[in-house]
């Protein structure tokens, strides 16, 4: 049986995680409060083209994974110049979903990637399940017309803006004050890079988020005071799940009340 993109393995797949892994999440969202106006019909469309979209493109997150950062983004819905900024493209997908909440939002989405896959290194990982990882350069490639195509069908292109290249290039052009970020970079240079250019850029509310928190590499960084004083010139902040999920939420310095239910996204794929 065929099992990749498109096929009805992967189609029966999500239904799967649906009814399972992602249901706490999806059950969650439409009760959720936002200061624009969703309809449950809108919070069902979306999560259908969510669906749609890792049924055909290959993707790395898990649909309660990606409902826990548009949680996040809608939330701050109608900010003036809401930024939203994807580090991490892969294929394409993650960049779709988002763009479709920046677009609700009314943000944009700026998305940094090598469209060239995982840079070059000597990186040794462990997973916080005791699992080793080497994540191989050219991993997870994703050429930028590509991930334009991908985006133009299932995603909302108009709001997106593509920064080639590596990180340690592109990043220190990040202009302006960013409200929610997405990480999904794999290597811990690569973490430690997008933390230090984004971190002095996140406005009071917003929040950082990783993919990555199953790396006992990442775990360490971000619980090491001296990279969060010394490098970043911050307060080491609260966060929550710290060496025992895949998701993490960093919270900026400020952080005002949240409404609504809280999002529980389980461990990833
Ligand atoms: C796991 S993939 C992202 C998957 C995607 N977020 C998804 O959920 O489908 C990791 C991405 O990080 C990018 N990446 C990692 N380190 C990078 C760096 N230093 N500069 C630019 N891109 C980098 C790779 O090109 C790759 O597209």
């Amino acid at each position: 049986m065929r099992r990749g993109t498109g096929s009805l393995y992967r189609r029966a797949q999500s239904v799967r995680f649906l009814l399972g892994r992602d249901r706490a999440a999806v059950l969650a969202f439409p009760r959720a409060r936002y200061p624009v106006a969703l309809s449950l019909r809108e919070r069902a469309a979306l999560v259908a083209r969510f669906v749609a979209t890792t049924n055909h493109v290959r993707t790395y997150h898990t649909q309660a994974e990606m409902l826990a950062v548009a949680d996040r983004i809608l939330r701050l819905a109608g900010r003036p110049a809401l930024t939203i900024v994807e580090a991490g493209s892969g294929k394409g997908g993650s960049t779709a979903k988002l763009s479709l909440v920046a677009r609700i939002a009314g943000g944009k989405l700026l998305v940094f990637d090598s469209f060239r896959g995982i840079p070059e290194n000597h990186e040794r990982h462990r997973t916080i399940w005791g699992r080793p990882v080497h994540f191989r350069a050219g991993a997870f490639r994703g050429r930028l017309p590509a991930v334009r195509r991908t985006v133009a069908r299932f995603g909302a292109p108009e709001v997106c803006e593509y920064r080639k290249g590596w990180f340690s290039d592109t990043m220190p052009a990040l202009e302006g004050p960013v409200d929610v970020a997405l990480l999904d970079v794999d290597l811990l240079s690569s973490t430690r890079t997008c933390l230090t250019h984004l971190v002095p850029q996140l406005r009071p509310g917003g929040a950082i988020f990783t993919q990555d928190g199953h790396l006992e590499a990442v775990v360490s960084l971000l619980g090491d005071a001296r990279f969060w004083c010394d490098e970043l010139g911050v307060e080491p902040p609260r966060i929550a799940g710290l060496g025992q999920r895949k998701l993490l939420e960093i919270p900026s310095a400020l952080e005002p009340r949240l409404q609504g239910p809280a999002f529980v996204a389980t461990a990833g794929a």
